[in-house]
C-alpha cells in the first residue's frame, strides 16, 4: 500500500514537472535557472534561459514551435556554455550570472525598494514592481527594445538630449548580438521613423500624418491597430496597440534590415508575413534623387516631378538617377510663384522641414511664398479635413507613388509651369493633333487604295484572298504592312551571313536596314507549316495587334511562294543572355535593372496569357528570347509563332515539342502537355538565372545539382542571398532579391498547379501578394537521368529544340513517358537529332 502511494506520487511528480518549473514571479532570494521559466498570467509569454549559438536570457511566445523570441536581456553578453542564473537583488536589480558567478548583465535599477518583484506581463513586458504597488514599474524590458516592437511598446527619442531607443537587428538569425540596422525616430525637422545601416539612411517609413506613418500604404487590417505618435517639446514616441484582442501581431527588424509585420494565424498555428519594408525598389531612400518621383509600375521607374527636368539627361537616360532633377523654370521668388498639387505620393523627407500645429493650409501657403527657399507645403495632420502646416526647404527627396493612401501636398513652381497655362497649351496641342490625325487618315486611305490597286494589277491572288478575309472580320485592330520580298532581300543584303543575328526555334534571324534607314530584324520561318497565305496573314495580323511595352513589335510580314518572313523592330541591346552570361557585361546589369527586367518580362507574359484578346502561350521563353531596347527595357520576342505555325490550342497536348533544354517544363518535355503554367515554369528559370547570373543548363557542369536545385538548397538552408550574382555589388534591395528567389522557386514547382499564374506572379513581385513557401522544385537530373550532365546541346546560338522529326514524334506520343527511354536515347531526343 505504502509503495503504491509513492509510485502514484512519483508519476504525478514526473507528469507535472513542467508546471513546477514555471514561475509566476520572482522575489529577492529566488532565482531562475536551467529550464525554469517565468510565465505571464494567461500564459501568452514565457521568459527563461534559451540557447541559440550561445546561451541567453530571453522572452518568447509560450507554446509556439519553432520558438519566436521577442527580447533578449544579455544580447551582447552571452553566457558561453556555462548555465546561467537570474537573481533579483534586494534593491530590485535584476542580475544574470554565469556559471562562475560573474554578473554578465544587470538591469542597473537604482531605486531602493522594500519588496521588489519580477513579473512577466501578458503583453510580453518583463517588469520590476513593488509588491504593494503593482501598477508602478520600477524597471521594464519595454524601455529596452530588442529587434521586436510588440503592441504597447514605444520607441522614444528625446528632443533635448538627443538620446533615443531603437529596434536593433540581430547579427543573423542565430546571433542576437547588436547588428548594423536600426529602426528609430529621427528628430531632425518634423520627426520621422527611419531605418539606418551603420548610421546611413536606407528606408523612411516616414513622418506621422495623424493616422499613420506617411510612407506606409494604408491597409484594411490597420483598422484593428491604434498607432500612436506623441510629440511634445521634450520627447517624441511611436508605438501601437491592437484594438481587436483576438489579433496577435508583432513587428520586427530582421537581421537583413527589413521591417516585417507578422500576424498569427490560428488555423495554421503560425505567423503570416503581412507586410515588409523596404517593399520594393522605390522604398530605397532617395532612389530617384532630388525632386524625382519613384513608381514601380512605371518604366523607367524614376520620373521628374512636374515642373522639373533631369539634371543630367544623359545619366537619366542610362538610369542613373542619383543626380535627380532641377527646375525647368527658376522660381521668381515672389508672389508670382504658384503651387502644383500632388496626390497619392509619399511625403518628401522631412529632415529639412519646419512645422507649426496652429496654422491652417492657407496661412501655410502664404508663409511658404514668403521664403524663397521654401519648396513645398502640406497639412501636418490629415484628420478632420486637415490642420497644421508643414513646410519643406530646398530639394524634395524620397517621394514615391503609394499603392493606396498618400497625402496631398503642394510643390512650388514658377508661374509659367502652372496648370491654367498648360491647359491653354493642351487645348492648342489637342487641336493640332486632331488636324494631324485627320490628314494622316486621309493619306492612309489614299495609300491603301493605291496599294490594293497595285496588288490587283500584279495579280497576287493570295493577297486578294486575304483582303476578302479581313473584310469579314471585326476591324478593331490594325492592318499589317506587307513587304515585298525584294525590299527585304535588299535590306538584308540578300540574307547574307554577315547580317545573320542568330538562329531561333523557327529559323534564322537577320538584321536589315530599310531604304529609309530604319533598322529591322527579319525572321525567316524555316518550315512551311502547310498554312495557306490567307491563314498566315490572318495569324500575323492577330499577333501584330498584340501590343505591349514588353513585347517586341511586329512591323509587318512578307510572303512569296513558300517564303514566309516576319519583320520586327530591331533591338539595339540585343538579348538578355548577351549581357547576363558574359563575364564582362554582366556587371552592367545592376540590381535595379535586373529587377526591372524581371518585372517587365512578367508584365509582358501576363499580357500574353491573360490581358490580350488572344490567349498566347509562348512555349519557348528563354533569356535569348528576351530582347533589350535602348533603355534596357525587356521585350519578349518570338511570341505567337506557334500560332503562326498553325497550332492554336489554348492548352492541351501537342506533337510538336518546342522548347529549350533548361527552360522547358517537365510535363511538356516528357509528355507534351502544355498550358500557361509551362510558360510560368520557363519564367521561373529565367528569374533564377537573372538573380544568379548563371545558366540553368550550364550549372550541371559544375555540380550535382542544377540551378533550381542549388537555389532550393540555399533556400532550405536559409541563406537565399548567396544565390545572388556577386557582380551586382551592393546595388541590391534584399527584400526584392528574396522575393524574386521565392517567386522563382514557386514558378518552377514540379506540379503545374503548384505554380502561380502570371497575375499572381506580378502581384508577388510588387509585394502586393504574400508569397507562400515553395516546395522542392522540379529537378532536371531527376527528370532526365544523370545523362543530362553530359548533355551537349549545340550551344553557340542556344538552339531551341524543335522535335519535328516524324519518327521521334510518333515514339514520343506512343510511349508517353520520357522515363522509359534509356539515358542515351533521352539525350538524343533532347538534342532533337536522330
Ligand atoms: C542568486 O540566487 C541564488 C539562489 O537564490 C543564491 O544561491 C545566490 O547566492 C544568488 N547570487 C547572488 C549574486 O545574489
Ligand atoms: C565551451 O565548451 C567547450 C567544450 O565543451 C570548451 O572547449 C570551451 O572552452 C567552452 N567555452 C566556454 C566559454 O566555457
Ligand atoms: C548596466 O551598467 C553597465 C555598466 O555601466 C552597462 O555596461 C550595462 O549596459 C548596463 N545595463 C543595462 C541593461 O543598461
Ligand atoms: C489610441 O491610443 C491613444 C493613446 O495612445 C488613445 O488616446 C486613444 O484613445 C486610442 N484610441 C482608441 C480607438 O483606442
Ligand atoms: C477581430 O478579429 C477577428 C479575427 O481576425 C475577427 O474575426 C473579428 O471580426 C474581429 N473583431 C472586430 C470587432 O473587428
Ligand atoms: C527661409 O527658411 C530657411 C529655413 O528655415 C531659413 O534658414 C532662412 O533664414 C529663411 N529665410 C528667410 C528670408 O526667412
Amino acid at each position: 500500500m505504502e509503495s503504491f502511494k509513492v509510485l502514484v506520487l512519483c508519476t504525478l511528480l514526473f507528469h507535472f514537472t513542467p508546471s513546477i518549473n514555471t514561475l509566476q514571479k520572482i522575489a529577492p532570494g529566488q532565482s531562475i535557472k536551467g529550464d525554469e521559466t517565468l510565465v505571464s498570467p494567461s500564459e501568452t509569454f514565457e521568459a527563461g534561459f534559451l540557447s541559440l549559438r550561445d546561451q541567453y536570457f530571453g522572452i518568447w511566445y509560450k507554446g509556439l514551435s519553432p520558438r519566436t523570441v521577442v527580447w533578449i536581456a544579455n544580447r551582447d553578453a552571452p553566457l558561453g556554455n556555462s548555465s546561467g542564473v537570474l537573481n533579483v537583488t534586494d534593491g530590485g536589480n535584476i542580475v544574470i550570472l554565469d556559471g562562475t558567478g560573474f554578473a554578465v548583465w544587470s538591469s542597473n535599477t537604482t531605486i531602493i525598494v522594500k519588496k521588489p518583484l519580477l513579473k512577466l506581463l501578458d503583453n510580453g513586458n518583463l517588469v520590476v514592481v513593488e509588491e504593494n504597488n503593482p501598477e508602478k514599474f520600477l524597471w521594464q524590458s519595454f524601455d529596452l527594445p530588442g529587434d521586436t516592437l510588440l503592441p504597447g511598446m514605444k520607441l522614444r527619442s528625446n528632443l533635448v538630449s538627443g538620446d533615443y531607443t531603437s529596434l536593433i537587428s540581430w547579427r543573423d538569425t542565430q546571433d542576437p548580438s547588436s547588428g548594423l540596422y536600426s529602426y528609430h525616430i529621427d528628430t531632425k525637422g518634423l520627426p520621422q521613423v527611419v531605418i539606418t545601416k551603420g548610421g546611413v539612411l536606407l528606408f523612411r517609413p516616414g513622418s506621422w500624418n495623424g493616422n499613420i506613418l506617411s510612407g506606409i500604404a494604408s491597409k484594411n487590417l490597420y483598422k484593428s491597430f491604434n498607432f500612436s505618435f506623441e510629440l511634445t517639446d521634450k520627447e517624441v514616441s511611436y508605438g501601437y496597440e491592437l484594438l481587436n484582442q483576438s489579433i496577435v501581431s508583432r513587428y520586427m527588424l530582421t537581421s537583413t534590415g527589413l521591417v516585417e509585420r507578422f500576424i498569427f494565424r490560428d488555423q495554421v498555428k503560425g505567423w503570416q508575413l503581412f507586410l515588409a519594408g523596404p517593399a520594393d525598389q522605390c522604398d530605397n531612400y532617395a532612389i530617384c534623387g532630388a525632386n524625382g518621383n519613384c513608381d514601380v509600375t512605371n518604366s523607367p521607374t524614376c520620373e521628374c516631378l512636374k515642373g522639373f527636368i533631369p539634371k543630367s539627361q544623359a545619366k537619366w537616360n542610362s538610369q542613373i538617377w542619383s543626380d535627380g532633377c532641377v527646375r525647368r523654370v527658376d522660381l521668381a521668388c515672389g508672389k508670382s510663384d504658384g503651387f502644383l498639387k500632388f496626390t497619392g505620393l509619399k511625403l518628401p523627407d522631412t529632415s529639412t522641414s519646419w512645422f507649426d500645429k496652429s496654422l491652417n493650409l492657407e496661412e501655410c501657403e502664404k508663409l511658404c511664398l514668403k521664403n524663397c527657399s521654401c519648396a513645398a507645403y502640406a497639412n501636418l495632420d490629415v484628420r478632420n479635413g486637415g490642420s497644421g502646416c508643414l513646410l519643406w526647404f530646398n530639394n524634395l527627396v524620397d517621394m514615391r507613388k503609394l499603392t493606396s493612401g498618400g497625402q496631398d501636398f503642394y510643390i512650388r513652381v514658377a508661374a509659367s509651369e502652372l496648370d491654367h497655362n498648360n491647359g491653354v497649351k493642351k487645348k492648342l496641342a489637342g487641336i493640332l493633333v486632331g488636324c494631324a490625325m485627320f490628314i494622316l487618315t486621309l493619306i492612309g486611305l489614299v495609300v491603301i487604295i493605291l496599294r490594293r490597286k497595285k496588288l490587283k494589277k500584279e495579280g497576287r491572288n493570295q493577297i486578294i484572298n486575304w483582303k476578302n478575309h479581313t473584310d469579314n472580320k471585326d476591324k478593331e485592330g490594325i492592318d499589317i504592312p506587307i513587304f515585298d520580298l525584294s525590299t527585304i532581300a535588299n535590306a538584308t543584303s540578300n540574307f547574307s551571313i554577315s547580317n545573320k543575328l542568330g538562329e531561333g526555334g523557327f529559323g534564322p534571324v537577320y538584321k536589315g536596314t530599310l531604304k529609309n534607314g530604319k533598322e529591322v530584324a527579319v525572321k525567316r520561318l524555316s518550315d512551311n507549316s502547310g498554312q495557306g497565305p490567307k491563314e498566315f496573314i490572318n495569324e500575323v495580323e492577330l499577333i501584330a495587334n498584340l501590343q505591349h511595352r514588353n513585347l517586341v513589335k511586329l512591323l509587318g510580314c512578307c510572303i512569296h511562294d513558300d517564303e514566309r518572313l516576319l519583320i520586327y523592330e530591331f533591338m539595339i541591346n540585343r538579348s538578355l543572355d548577351y549581357f547576363l552570361f558574359d563575364e564582362n557585361k554582366r556587371s552592367l546589369l545592376h540590381w535595379p535593372q535586373r529587377f526591372q527586367i524581371i518585372c517587365g518580362i512578367a508584365r509582358g507574359l501576363l499580357y500574353l496569357h491573360e490581358d490580350s484578346r488572344l490567349r498566347i502561350i509562348h512555349r519557348d521563353l528563354k533569356t535569348s528570347n528576351i530582347l533589350l531596347d535602348e533603355n534596357m527595357n525587356p521585350k519578349i520576342s518570338d511570341f505567337g509563332i506557334a500560332r503562326i505555325f498553325g497550332e492554336d490550342e489554348a492548352e492541351g497536348k501537342t506533337k510538336r515539342i518546342v522548347g529549350t533544354h533548361g527552360y522547358i517544363s517537365p510535363e511538356y518535355a516528357t509528355r507534351g502537355f502544355f498550358s500557361v503554367k509551362s510558360d510560368v515554369f520557363s519564367f521561373g528559370v529565367i528569374v533564377l538565372e537573372i538573380v544568379s547570373g548563371r545558366k540553368n543548363r550550364d550549372f550541371l557542369h559544375h555540380s550535382d545539382l542544377d540551378l533550381l536545385g542549388h537555389a532550393w538548397r540555399l533556400w532550405g538552408e536559409e541563406r537565399p542571398l548567396e544565390l545572388l550574382d556577386e557582380s551586382v555589388g551592393d546595388t541590391s534591395t534584399v527584400s526584392e532579391v528574396v522575393r524574386c528567389i521565392n517567386m522563382g522557386l514557386l514558378c518552377v514547382q514540379e506540379r503545374p498547379d503548384d505554380r502561380p499564374d502570371m497575375s499572381g506572379a506580378v502581384l508577388m513581385l510588387n509585394g502586393e501578394k504574400p508569397l507562400s513557401r515553395p516546395k522542392e522544385p522540379a529537378f532536371y537530373p531527376h527528370q532526365f537521368g544523370s545523362s543530362s550532365r553530359n548533355c551537349e546541346l549545340p550551344s553557340t546560338n542556344e538552339m531551341s529544340i524543335t522535335l519535328l522529326d516524324a519518327s521521334t514524334l510518333i515514339t514520343f506520343n506512343y510511349i508517353q513517358s520520357f522515363e522509359e527511354y534509356e539515358p542515351k536515347q533521352k539525350e538524343r531526343i533532347m538534342r532533337g537529332s536522330d
